[in-house]
């Protein structure tokens, strides 16, 4: 018999919620820079790129400079499972990641021997804060008998304890070829996500109890309201929103999985609960399209994201030129965590070499 159970924890909750406002009011806009000084910038940050053998990746929610960078001195942008594997594939010294810190240590745990850097060490996510190891550590020893498996925006602690780490793009499958082996699932730390796997492969799930601060402000009230306005739109989800918004959206799927729904479905419009970072890429991949973001403001409006991240904002040409200038906001794991956490990563890529990747819709 399938089984979702959520872990209630509210006490943990509230006090997640106090450090989350701790991080956030480290997440300062950057000073507007001018077209001179953005030009110099970017030039300068070329130029270091080729001097120390260096290659930026950046995920699809930093801002367009930046993704635009990445491309035009041959790094890479993408969605966090092709950062983790472009990081350890490229020949590079150093790689710059242009994101939040698990991408990054991610990218060290795979590349041992590369230097990791990135623009802001204090770029986190509140998946990752609401996990603690501690008590994460002491839920996986209470369920023994369960398979651990973590969304990968976790800390190398985290990914350490558990036998699989998975992305968006990926976490469907991996359950379904868990449950074809008999396993009982412990998933964490987003309960959405969690949610939305069950639902899919009826899988026996235990779930941790946290949610993405920028996807939990999507309001299926307004989104359906926009969807009589759009009736053409095809809408398009990232997994980590609340069930109520999955269960209208035509396409559920990871960043990369929705840009490429929106090159190839034959809708014109497109309503996109994910962070606005991606209409940069929406835009270059179909650029005869129109975008529109799902409402995050509702009557009861708590919005502090408006769709958009704020750690993944605090990545900035001037942040990542000082990291890579002074090589300064170097990622470092210890040694040992990294060898432990490197196995279930390392399961990951593995496991999507083998199989195709699907992009999930009602279609
Ligand atoms: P993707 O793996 O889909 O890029 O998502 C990462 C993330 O943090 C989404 O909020
Ligand atoms: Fe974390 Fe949400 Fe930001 Fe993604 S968008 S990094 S899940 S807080």
């Amino acid at each position: 018999m399938s089984q979702v159970e959520l872990v209630d924890s509210r006490a943990q909750l509230a006090a997640d919620t106090d450090i989350v406002k701790q991080y956030l009011d480290q997440a300062v806009p950057a000073k507007p820079l001018d077209l001179s000084e953005q030009q110099r910038y970017q030039e300068q940050i070329k130029e270091l790129l080729v001097a120390r053998n260096a290659r930026l990746v950046a995920h699809y929610y930093t801002s367009a400079l930046l993704q635009d960078l990445a491309e035009e001195s041959g790094g890479f942008v993408g969605d966090s499972l092709e950062m983790a594997r472009y990081g350890k594939d490229c020949d590079a010294d150093i790689l710059i990641v242009a994101g939040v810190r698990f991408m990054g240590e991610s990218a060290k745990i795979l590349s041992p021997d590369k230097t990791v850097l990135m623009p802001t060490l204090n770029a986190t996510c509140s998946l990752d804060i609401a996990c603690p190891v501690e008590k994460f550590s002491a839920f996986c020893d209470e369920h023994k008998d369960r398979t651990v498996v973590v969304y990968a925006n976790t800390s190398a602690a985290v990914k350490a304890r558990s036998d699989w780490v998975v992305t968006s793009s990926i976490a469907v499958e991996v359950v379904e070829h868990l449950m074809e082996q008999g396993k009982k699932i412990l998933w964490a730390p987003d309960k959405h996500l969690g949610s939305y796997i069950q639902k899919i492969t009826g899988a026996d799930m235990l779930l941790w109890d946290a949610a993405c601060i920028v996807h939990e402000e999507f309001k299926a009230r307004g989104l359906l309201a926009m969807r009589k306005l759009y009736p053409d739109a095809a809408i398009l989800a990232h997994p980590e929103s609340p069930a109520a918004i999955l269960e209208i959206a035509d396409v559920v799927g990871s960043t990369t999985q929705i840009i490429n729904a929106a090159k190839t479905l034959p809708n014109e419009k497109f309503i996109v609960a994910t962070d606005r970072g991606i209409f940069h890429k929406l835009q270059q991949v179909a650029p005869d399209k129109e975008f529109i973001i799902a409402p995050t403001a509702g009557d009861d409006a708590t919005c502090r994201s408006c769709a958009h991240c704020p750690w993944m904002g605090m990545n900035t040409l001037q942040s990542l030129y000082q990291s890579l200038s002074e090589g300064s906001n170097e990622i470092e794991v210890d040694p040992a965590l990294a060898q432990q956490a490197m196995i279930p990563l390392q399961r990951m890529l593995d496991f999507a070499a083998e199989n195709k990747l699907k992009v999930r819709g009602k279609a």
